[in-house]
């Protein structure tokens, strides 16, 4: 089944520099090598969503300059619907400043464009979000247009899955009504509004919560509540680690596809690490974002 997905989020042009050290403030180093590649939470999660086989469709903006251009063409080339994507004028297409040392990354993300995703916007794809398997979500577009596109999904019983990044509170009413919120240890910690520091706190919050919170760990792999107040853990992966950017979007398009095609969140959660992991192994966002084919070819390599 191709599941019918709808990502409604940012769309950023990565400017990338690989460095063997990330200076200090007021330090110059000379850096090895600068890209700049397709990113943004909401593109990137729709671009994986594609390669998993979804029929994915992005509400969107970019600026109506190159980079606007070239993300359009992008998203277009990998597949993804882009009726819903606007190019906006006097405002500059989103960006993120990545420095990238030994695998691992910081971000500034300046988000121009995507400003422009607002509540009205939203309203005008109700009918695409009302059709929709499952609706994915991050927070790098206005937060009432966030709040505003889980209570349209909450009306038509879609399931709406929640990304958390970058790290925010939301309101009481939005989160009682997403059906997964897919935070990191950190972003839970925020969105709760309160330090959690040992695995039993983050156990019971989990446990407590109405609607399902799967968190990810890094190559520790994920761990979401059951529904029974208890918490299970899906291990990480092993594997070469060449650039950890994008690698929550994969794991969240992945989530939203299995969830889509009506798997049991066991299931769904296995698979989103498993793709996860792969989508490391490459240089850049969207870098090693695999297909469908290739997570069934590495769950089964594991499972050997
Ligand atoms: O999650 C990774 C993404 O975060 C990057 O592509 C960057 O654009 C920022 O939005
Ligand atoms: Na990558």
């Amino acid at each position: 089944k191709h599941p019918k997905i709808v990502v409604v989020g940012s769309i950023n042009m990565d400017l990338v520099t690989e460095t063997p050290r990330v200076p200090a403030l007021g330090e110059t180093v000379l850096g090895s090598r600068f890209s700049t590649l397709p990113g943004g939470k909401g593109a990137n999660q729709a671009v994986a969503c594609a390669r998993l086989g979804a029929e994915v469709r992005m509400v969107g903006c970019v600026g109506d300059d190159s980079f606007g251009r070239e993300l359009m063409e992008n998203l277009r080339r990998e597949g993804v619907c882009v009726d819903d994507v606007e190019p906006v004028t006097d405002v500059a297409t989103g960006i993120a400043s990545i420095v990238v040392e030994s695998g691992d990354n910081s971000i500034i993300v300046v988000p121009g464009a995507n400003h422009a995703v607002t509540v009205d916007k939203v309203r005008q794809a109700e009918t695409v979000i009302q059709k929709a398997d499952a609706i994915l979500l991050q927070l790098e577009i206005p937060l009432e247009s966030v709040a505003e596109t889980v209570r349209i999904a909450s009306r038509y019983n879609v399931p709406v899955i929640v990304n958390p990044a970058p790290a925010t509170e939301l309101s009481e009413d939005v989160l009682q009504k997403i059906t997964i919120l897919t935070p990191n240890e950190y972003e839970l910690g925020i969105l709760l509004g309160k330090h959690l520091e040992e695995a039993e706190e983050f156990k019971a919050v989990m446990a407590g919560y109405p609607g399902t919170i799967v968190m990810t760990k890094g190559e520790d792999g994920a761990y979401y509540s059951t529904g029974e107040s208890s918490v299970a853990h899906q291990p990480g992966c092993k594997v070469e680690v060449v650039d950890t950017t994008g690698a929550g979007d994969t794991f969240n398009a992945a989530l939203a596809v299995m969830i889509g095609r009506g798997y049991p969140l066991a299931d769904a959660v296995r698979y989103a690490v498993a793709a996860s992991a792969l989508s490391v192994t490459k240089f850049g966002a969207q870098g090693g974002m695999p297909s469908h084919g290739q997570v069934e070819a590495f769950l089964q390599q594991l499972s050997k």
